[in-house]
């Protein structure tokens, strides 16, 4: 099949449907460069926006029926707007759903789906979708919704449409990032900083490894660690962990929850340290940070699983400055900093690694940090 591209959406679409779609929009996946499990608790994450993107292809109809191809599985869906579809269906369904409840009359439409952004992979491919898809849909309507709406619009369409309890920050990078920048979240008031990260010319790469172990955030975990979270806050008497101080968290008596909120609390300190550095440019001080914050997802938090674990202290050993899970865990990727030109050598490390204990090889990308959701 064609690669993801403009053309080829197009060209799907007056396949599928037999005429011309009104346009296509696009969104991009994200790594976290680090600040994990930190949004749903106020606190600050520090993402980037993937240069793979999905890419939605689309005409309004003037029915209430609801066609969408997926080009990755060579799929149709049919339904009404008032329906939410089922599996990948599930995520471009709810945002009409979402629309629709923020007050926007959503009527029929014809779209096609395609992506370059790996799915499962912990980097935020249903973000990436629902954007595209809120995006593109605002717009045909008038662009009633500013982004800031859009955000909260996929939000609610993946916790209440999709039942995936997602915190935030996924969708704020698709539709806020910038090329080449990182961008510091706020999740305590939605600010957002674009902060330069050109890595390469300081003599950097950042690898994303893809361990192929599927992660899924409605599996319960997810869920459960938010939950916990809010557990902690609630015995130290405060709204957010946001609020904790180091000392407060370790008062609190029951030792999962005091481990939550060591981590939530250390994470947003790391966080806001690696922003400094980034504004700073020193990438060459970032790599501890990500040290230390698999340790606290894995030890802590433990959201982390032998492949993730595998894979960074492999990147380590590899050769890299500093090693980390990305995104929800339980599977998904890791991120490596790189000195330039090392990359081979820390890829070689993770699949021997890998090899020596008879697991699939995973796959490795190579991020440029892309821009926010637009129409192409
Ligand atoms: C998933 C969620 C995000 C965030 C991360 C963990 O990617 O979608 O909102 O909570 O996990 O940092």
């Amino acid at each position: 099949m064609s690669p993801v591209s403009k053309d080829s959406v197009l060209q799907q679409f007056q396949n599928t449907y037999g005429y011309q779609a009104a346009g296509v929009w696009s969104a991009p996946g994200r790594v976290n460069l680090i600040g994990e499990h930190t949004d749903y608790n106020s606190g600050l994450c520090l993402p980037v926006a993937l240069e793979q993107r999905t890419l939605v292809a689309i005409a309004l109809r003037d029915d209430q029926t609801v066609r969408i191809h997926s080009r990755q599985s060579d799929e149709t869906y049919l339904g009404t707007v008032e329906e939410i579809g089922e599996d990948w269906a599930a995520y471009p369904t709810a945002v009409l759903w979402s629309l629709a409840r923020e007050g926007m009359t959503v009527g029929g439409l014809d779209l096609v789906v395609d992506s370059s952004v790996p799915v499962g992979a912990g980097l935020s491919s249903s973000a990436a979708l629902t954007c595209s898809v809120a995006l593109a849909v605002n717009d045909l309507h008038g662009s009633i919704f500013t982004r800031d709406q859009l955000a909260a619009v996929c939000i609610r369409a993946e916790n209440e449409g999709v039942g995936a309890p997602t915190g935030g920050m996924d969708q704020t990078v698709a539709l806020f990032a910038r090329p080449s920048t990182a961008l510091l979240v706020d999740c305590c008031d939605g600010t957002v900083e674009h902060i330069p990260f050109r890595l390469r010319e300081a003599g950097f790469e950042l690898m994303v490894i893809d361990t192929g172990v599927k992660h899924s955030l409605a599996d319960g975990q997810y869920g459960l660690r938010r939950t916990q979270c809010v557990d902690a806050a609630t015995a130290l008497g405060i709204t957010t962990l946001r609020e904790a101080t180091a000392e407060q968290a370790e008062t609190l008596s029951d030792p999962i929850l005091r481990a939550r909120a060591r981590h939530v609390v250390t994470e947003i300190n790391r966080t806001a340290l690696a922003a400094e550095l980034l504004r700073n440019k020193r990438f060459d001080k970032i790599g501890s940070l990500f040290d230390g914050s698999h340790a606290s997802l894995r030890d802590d938090f433990e959201v982390s699983c032998a492949e993730l674990d595998v894979a960074v202290t492999a990147a380590r050993l590899g050769g890299a400055v500093g090693a980390r899970m990305t995104g929800g865990g339980f599977g998904g990727s890791a991120i490596a900093l790189i000195p330039a030109g090392e990359s081979t050598s820390v890829a070689e490390s993770i699949r021997g690694a890998f090899a020596a204990r008879a697991w699939p090889p995973p796959h490795f990308l190579n991020v440029d940090p892309g821009g926010a959701a637009a129409r192409l």
